[in-house]
């Protein structure tokens, strides 16, 4: 193995031999100021990947489904550094990100994974067109931005099943990122994970809308790796949780197919809560709701009450997203309050 940059969470190679494996032998050494580009769209997960059967290659104990963020996401140019640059040099949002930074060492251990040597350096530029102060995460498109502009760099030709697996590799969620409208990340079988890949199964619909609503806007406690952990390992209910996620993937793939807002919005729900329920159990107990996203949650029920087709996720922070349709915005923000609106089926 390589020396990773954050010390070694790289562990035993595994990863980096799943790189080789997608890669193959494809694509030729860069020269200096080659430069290869990607662009990604964030993603909500309506039926939520919490927990791994394999930490190091980020495989699911479930599959997993989401709808991407139209115009949200992540852009990233990647080029050859000159040699004798150290270590990679990382930019993000035009601003350079001292090396010992969480997100340059982050960055820096996943490139490893594709670095053909020690000396070889990467030159990363990236810029985040999500509001993570609306609650909304960017690693996903981050990582998966990030494998396709490698594929341009080094002139793989990977498809996008393919890159789903390079940008899983970052993080678990990212291998939802490489498509846009609804997506499953399929749980796959294989040791390799070369099976467990993101594909798309239908385009957003046009009047679909996500709202971003923020209880806290604060950094989260726990992150969502060592909170997957700790669920798995000490929530008793966790052993149900394949199952309620194999009936929720069936019901939204076919709420999906029937453009039926009512039932998604009911199995989105649904599985959110029941992820939140097992991490309320987890010990000691993860509890990533505030006072006021309890209040948002009790507003979008007292909606729905009045006939408002209005449904709510959360991940793994106190932050709330919601489903409804176009002609139903201006009554969900004056039921609910001020929130940031997103069309999924926008490319801009
Ligand atoms: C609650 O993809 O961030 O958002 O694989 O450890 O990087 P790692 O985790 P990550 O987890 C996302 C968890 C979630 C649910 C989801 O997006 O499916």
């Amino acid at each position: 193995m390589t020396g990773t940059a954050d010390g070694g969470r790289n562990g035993d190679g595994r990863a980096r031999a799943a790189a080789a494996a997608v890669i193959g032998g494809r694509g030729r050494m860069p020269e200096p100021g080659a430069r290869g580009e990607g662009e990604a769209p964030a993603n909500v997960a309506l039926v939520k990947y919490w927990g791994k059967r394999d930490e190091e290659l980020k495989l699911p104990v479930t599959g997993s489904l989401s709808v991407s963020l139209g115009p949200l996401g992540t852009q990233t140019v990647v080029t050859r550094a000159e040699d004798g640059t150290t270590p990679d040099e990382v930019w993000l949002n035009g601003r350079r990100v001292a090396p010992e930074e969480g997100f340059a060492r982050r960055l820096g251990a996943y490139l490893d994974l594709t670095r053909p040597g020690n000396g070889f350096r990467y030159r990363v530029e990236t810029w985040n067109r999500v509001p993570t102060a609306a609650g909304l995460a960017s690693s996903a498109s981050g990582f998966a931005a990030l494998a396709r502009a490698l594929d341009g760099l080094w002139g793989w030709g990977l498809g996008n099943e393919e890159l789903s697996v390079l940008a899983r590799l970052g993080s678990g969620s990212a291998a939802r990122s490489l498509e846009r409208g609804f997506v499953e990340w399929v749980r796959g079988e294989r040791a390799d994970g070369a099976d467990s890949v993101g594909r798309k199964i239908g385009d957003a619909w046009e009047e679909l809308r996500v709202g971003a609503v923020v209880a806290d806007a604060g950094e989260k406690a726990v992150g969502s790796g060592e909170g997957m952990r700790r669920t798995v390992a000490t929530s008793c209910g966790y052993a149900g949780w394949p199952e309620r996620v194999a009936a929720d993937l069936a019901a939204a793939r076919e709420a999906i197919a029937r453009r039926d807002l009512a039932a998604l919005g009911e199995v989105a729900e649904g599985n959110a809560l029941a992820m939140h329920g097992l991490m309320w159990e987890a010990r000691p107990p993860l509890v990533y709701q505030t006072p006021e996203t309890l209040s948002i949650m009790r507003r979008v029920w007292a909606a729905r009450k009045t006939g408002i087709g209005v449904w709510l996720t959360m991940d793994a922070g106190p932050n709330v997203k919601l489903l409804f349709k176009a002609p139903d915005e201006s009554r969900v923000r004056a039921a609910i309050g001020p929130m940031t609106v997103i069309r999924p089926g926008a490319i801009s």
